[in-house]
């Protein structure tokens, strides 16, 4: 090859593909998005709790008219990082990827959606736990822990119905350190101490352990794979709701009246969990109505699972700071500008609810990121799981006890308040009244 071949070749091919390299780079590439801010303490938080501005920060596109610089899922996404370092997870939460986000929706509607027959299953299945529990209890106690009962019944359930395992074949200890484990994960990551950390890391490791148990065929390290991709949205919403909204309709002495009828309309459903049985409403002598479905609203009312939900936005140009926006569900759901008597358990209220109350209702979030539980399958399997244990547990000649962490135990008076706050009670039980 000559000199003037080389220059030739120089100048036909490396040259253009030289020029036009440098230029995809600087001209034509597009541009990364914005790199992924940190959620951490020191990011800027704004909180929320009317219903307007509620709606408005979770659809994720802008707020008081002012647009956010970033995409709705990656201002959905941001905020729950936590979940992914804490739990190695990759979900419609978590994701920045729309075609992942929208096939991982369409995975948990058809995972949820369930026949007549299925739901009769569902409700043998969660009384059977109760049931033992019941005729295991030694002389003076129920159960040592009511919220491991819960928990273990609400895992339990929720690996059957996600994946179509028998609760029955389940392996007892892996149920009790995964429940465990996940609650303990999820306070861990909320706390930036050294010991948190530390815990942190020793808590993944049982998490992973009992998954191992259960999932034998899974790669659990698998962010997409990860079996808690799904029983994360479904357990940790339905478990802590059950278990106030069965305290509330069983151990409030002061309403032994209305638990007697409330007790009633369980039973009646969970002989016959369909649709309209929860929805239908019992007219009692004194003449109050109610129904499961009203019970059910009230206690996500009250205790709605997920009690803030936040995202990030970037308001403004570019050179506006990052922040974060959270709607206070919680607050909003016991404003007493929206709900009369507000802290109180009134399934009634439920029969004649008004428009602004209703629009001060979002246990399930908002569009376009609403639960595809929301439904159905959400409220009847709180249904279920609330009957259960409501209709197998007797309330008469038991105490309900409690203990709040770094305080002495006690029973829960009539009209005191349950705080929502996830470490706030070690531990729930039962115990025979002393005479
Ligand atoms: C009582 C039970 C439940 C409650 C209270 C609940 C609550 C919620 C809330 C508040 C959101 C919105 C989150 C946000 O805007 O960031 C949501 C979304 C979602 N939930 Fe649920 N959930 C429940 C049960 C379930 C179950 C059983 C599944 C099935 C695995 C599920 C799957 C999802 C999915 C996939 C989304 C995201 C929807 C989207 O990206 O458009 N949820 N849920």
């Amino acid at each position: 090859m000559t000199m003037i071949d080389i220059a030739k070749v120089f100048l036909g091919v490396l040259l253009p593909a030289l020029i036009g390299g440098l230029l995809y780079h600087f001209v034509w590439k597009p541009a990364p998005s914005a790199p992924a801010p940190d959620p951490d303490p020191s990011v800027p938080k704004r909180t929320f709790s009317d219903p307007i501005h509620c709606a408005e920060i979770l659809a994720g596109n802008s707020f008081n008219n002012i647009g956010n610089r970033l995409h709705r899922l990656e201002s959905r996404a941001i905020p729950n990082e936590r979940l992914v370092r804490a739990f190695g997870i990759n979900n419609a939460f978590t994701t920045t990827n729309g075609d992942y986000a929208r096939a991982f929706k369409a995975a948990a509607v058809k995972k949820i959606k369930m026949e007549d027959s299925d739901w009769e299953r569902i409700a043998a299945f969660a009384q059977r736990p109760v049931l033992e529990s019941v005729a295991n209890s030694k002389s003076d106690h129920l159960d040592a822990n009511l919220d491991s009962l819960v928990q273990s019944i609400a895992l339990k359930l929720a690996l059957h119905v996600l994946f179509g395992l028998d609760p029955f074949e389940l392996d007892k200890d892996a149920i009790r350190r995964l429940a465990e484990g996940i609650n303990n994960c999820w306070v861990y990551s909320k706390s930036s101490t050294m010991n948190a950390a530390e815990n942190l890391g020793i808590t993944k490791v049982t998490v992973n352990d009992a998954l191992t148990k259960l999932f034998p065929d899974t790669d659990s390290s698998s962010s997409e794979d990860n079996p808690l991709n799904f029983i994360l949205p479904a357990y940790e919403t339905l478990w802590r709701n059950v278990l106030l909204c069965f305290i509330e309709v069983s151990f409030r002495q002061n309403r032994q009246a209305e638990t007697i009828v409330w007790r009633k309309v369980l039973e009646t459903f969970l002989r016959n969990p369909t649709q309209a049985s929860f929805e239908k409403s019992v007219t009692t002598e004194a003449g109050q109505s109610v129904s499961v479905s009203h019970l059910v609203s009230e206690g996500l009312r009250l205790y709605p699972p997920t009690r803030r939900i936040y995202r990030m936005y970037q308001l403004g140009d570019s050179s506006c700071i990052p922040e974060i926006l959270a709607a206070d569900i919680e607050k909003m759901q016991r404003d007493p500008q929206n709900w009369e008597d507000p802290l109180a358990f009134k399934p009634s209220r439920w029969l004649n609810i008004n428009e602004k109350a209703q629009n001060a209702f979002m246990p399930f979030g908002n569009n376009p990121f609403i639960c595809p539980a929301r439904k159905e399958f959400g409220p009847r399997m709180i249904g279920i799981l609330v009957a259960a244990l409501a209709c197998h547990i007797n309330p008469e000649g038991l105490e309900l006890w409690k203990n709040r962490s770094g305080d002495a135990e006690s029973t829960l008076g009539n009209d005191e308040e349950i705080f929502t706050d996830r470490d706030m009670y070690e531990h729930w039980w039962l115990q025979k009244k002393r005479s």
